[in-house]
């Protein structure tokens, strides 16, 4: 029988994920299809229950149910409960089990971006990291960076409460947004983890002229794949990891958990992901 699988959140128009794991599919001949489940909020229950009768491996979840999900599982795993949300259940056995592939997805893109493989070290870049935001990608990202080995983390967002909340909560430094230019003295890695400069978004403004040149740069944004503070760094000389891969590895975990196979992610993929939807 065909493997179940798919998406549940509210609105899904924009999904590139039926892409990737269709993609996957395909090649490596996996019997199983992935839909979307367009799925109001009142509707949560319902289609936790619905997939769960039809036997399904398990579904990824989106805004704005990544935490209103929580309730209808059976376990949450050590993961999810750390960053707070869950984006990928597996039903195994009739179990339905919560986790979180985001810190996966972030940190194997960013090892990939900065050596070119997925298990590469990067600890040089993880010495001094100044993070911009306070969401749920954030604490997907932090999580990532401590298990790395991140040692010291600076964060900084618009609405401080929300950084001094996270600061706490992992043993991290917030400053105030309007210091941020000058947080960049002496960093190794910054992120940006807003989604300011993504297309539709204010722009991120931001001055990079205290940060070394030797640092890595990296932004959890892909539409446009190359943001401002991507291309502002590549032209003075720092290493630009950009948001594609994020998507592409949190999927590929996802994949494996559900399928068995950890699937390739390829230029050819990114390609593929990248071409205008009809
Ligand atoms: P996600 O789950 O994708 O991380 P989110 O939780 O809505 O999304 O977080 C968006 C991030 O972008 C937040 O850090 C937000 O800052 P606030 O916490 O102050 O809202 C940041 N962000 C969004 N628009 C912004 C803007 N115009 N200026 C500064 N920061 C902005």
């Amino acid at each position: 029988m065909t493997t179940l699988t798919g998406l549940i959140g509210y609105p899904l128009d924009h999904s590139l994920s039926p892409r990737i794991h269709s993609y996957w599919i395909k090649q490596y001949s996996v019997d199983a299809e992935y839909k979307l489940f367009t799925t109001p909020p009142a509707r949560v229950r319902q289609i936790v229950k619905r997939l769960r009768d039809k036997s399904a491996a398990g579904f990824n979840v989106t805004i704005p149910h990544k935490l209103a999900v929580m309730e209808y599982l059976d376990t949450i795993d050590t993961t999810a409960t750390r960053i707070g949300a869950v984006n990928t259940v597996i039903i195994k056995d009739g179990i339905a089990t919560g986790t979180n592939t985001d810190a996966y997805g972030f940190i194997a893109n960013l090892r990939e971006g900065l050596t070119g493989r997925i298990d590469g070290d990067i600890s040089s870049a993880l010495t001094n990291v100044v993070l911009l935001g306070a969401g749920g990608a954030t604490r997907a990202a932090i999580v990532a960076l401590r298990d790395a080995g991140a040692k010291t983390i600076t964060l900084t967002n618009r609405s401080s409460d929300k950084a001094q909340a996270l600061a706490e909560e992992f043993s991290c430094t917030s400053i105030p947004w309007d210091e941020k230019n000058a947080a960049l003295h002496g960093a190794t890695l910054l992120v940006n983890t807003t989604s300011l400069g993504m297309q539709h978004q204010p722009p991120l403004d931001l001055d990079l002229s205290a940060l070394p040149t030797n640092a890595a740069v990296h932004d959890i944004v892909y539409a446009p794949l190359e943001t401002e503070l991507l291309k502002t760094a590549r032209a003075r000389g720092n290493k630009t990891v950009d948001g594609l891969g994020m998507l592409l590895y949190q999927a590929q975990k996802a994949f494996e958990l559900w399928h068995g196979v950890l699937p390739e992610v390829t230029p050819k993929l990114r390609a593929h992901i990248l071409e205008p939807q009809e």
